[in-house]
């Protein structure tokens, strides 16, 4: 019998409302695109799943091609979901997606019909679930018209094998077109995944606009810059760091002199706050109320207890925002 989860568990976690939905979202999700693979510890990765959901992290969010190899990502939280949550399906939720290069042939990528509604049985298999909770077209199709790929995001919320539709990697002004498509099959786009973080604010530019005008939630990925944004490469590429990794995606020359002074200042700014570059980094994210959660990734539980200390964290001021792009420039 596995160990009970802790009863304190939703005492500090904050739920934020994603849109105008009845979906509320952790302040933090945790993603499991590196380090639940295949090639990784299955302990370390149930490990940190079950201290996230103690710390009130109910939000897991996986892909099709997570791994590597691709797939693995579902099979090892599968197995977890069997051994330790058994008890729990009803208080998570899990989100999968499709979009990237999954099987081979003409059928196994993009936004085609055929592809996701096969991916998603794929997905269902691999996790040993009924159904998820999100499911995303993950990038958007240049080729595929929009009505198709939306078409079967709707289908799968109908067929009950995903119970909300999002769409991830789409920019303003297809998320534009796509909110009311959605809507008018019947079924709303509830939440948008795009990539944000203090070194990367493309959403500002109509994005959050268009996600709280059309009330779509937005789930806010790499809040960290993959580790950038935290203490990990302020001395170098650590051992076991992720651009120390072979098939970790930061890569090493993605840590230029100029990143890492930004690093350093960032990081003094954080530390007269009393706080970690992490959690400044994550604090800043969550700032706006149109961005429902930032989507971390971690690779080990003390990563995660860190994390959660935002939720004590004094709010961030008009002032020291503004000092933060100062900081940026
Ligand atoms: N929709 C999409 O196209 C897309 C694309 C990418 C990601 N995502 C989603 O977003 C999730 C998160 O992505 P991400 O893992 O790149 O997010 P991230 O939160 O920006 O980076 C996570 C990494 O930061 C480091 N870290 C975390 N907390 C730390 C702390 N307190 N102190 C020091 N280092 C810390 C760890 O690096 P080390 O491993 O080096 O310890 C960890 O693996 C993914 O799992 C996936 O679900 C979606």
């Amino acid at each position: 019998m596995p160990k009970a989860f802790s009863e304190k568990r939703y005492e500090s976690m904050s739920y934020r409302r994603c849109g105008k939905s009845g979906l509320k979202l952790p302040a933090l999700s945790l993603g499991l695109w590196h380090n639940f693979g295949g090639v990784d510890s299955a302990a370390a990765a149930k490990a940190m799943l079950r201290r996230a959901f103690d710390l009130g992290i109910t939000h897991f969010d996986l892909a099709n091609n997570y791994g590597p190899p691709p797939g693995s990502a579902e099979l090892t939280f599968g197995r977890a979901l069997k051994s330790d949550f058994k008890n729990h399906r009803d208080e998570l939720i899990v989100s999968t997606k499709a979009g990237f290069r999954m099987g081979p042939g003409p059928y196994g990528d993009w936004g085609s019909r055929k592809y996701l509604l096969s991916s998603l049985d794929q997905s269902l298999k691999r996790m040993k679930l009924e159904y998820v909770d999100i499911f995303y077209h993950h990038r958007p199709d240049p080729e595929t018209p929009l009505e198709e790929t939306l078409g079967a995001l709707e289908q799968a919320v109908r067929s009950g094998k995903a119970l909300y539709a999002g769409v991830s990697n789409y920019d303003g002004p297809r998320t534009a077109q796509a909110a009311p498509l959605l809507k008018g099959l019947g079924v709303p786009l509830t939440i948008h995944q795009p990539s944000y973080s203090l070194f990367n604010r493309w959403i500002e530019k109509d994005l959050l606009d268009v996600a709280g005008r059309e009330d779509v939630g937005l789930i806010a990925f790499c809040p960290l810059a993959q580790g950038l944004l935290t203490d990990r490469y302020l001395k170098g590429v650590p051992k076991g760091s992720r651009a120390s990794k072979k098939h970790g995606f930061l890569k090493k020359d993605r840590i230029t002199p100029e990143v890492v002074a930004k690093i350093e200042r960032l990081d003094a700014f954080a530390k007269a706050r009393g706080q970690s570059l992490a959690r400044l980094a994550l604090q800043w994210v969550l700032r706006d109320p149109r961005v429902t959660s930032a989507l971390i990734g971690a690779s080990k539980v003390s990563q995660l207890e860190e994390n959660v200390k935002i939720l004590t964290d004094a709010p961030l001021k008009e002032d020291e925002l503004k000092k933060i792009d100062s900081l940026l420039g």
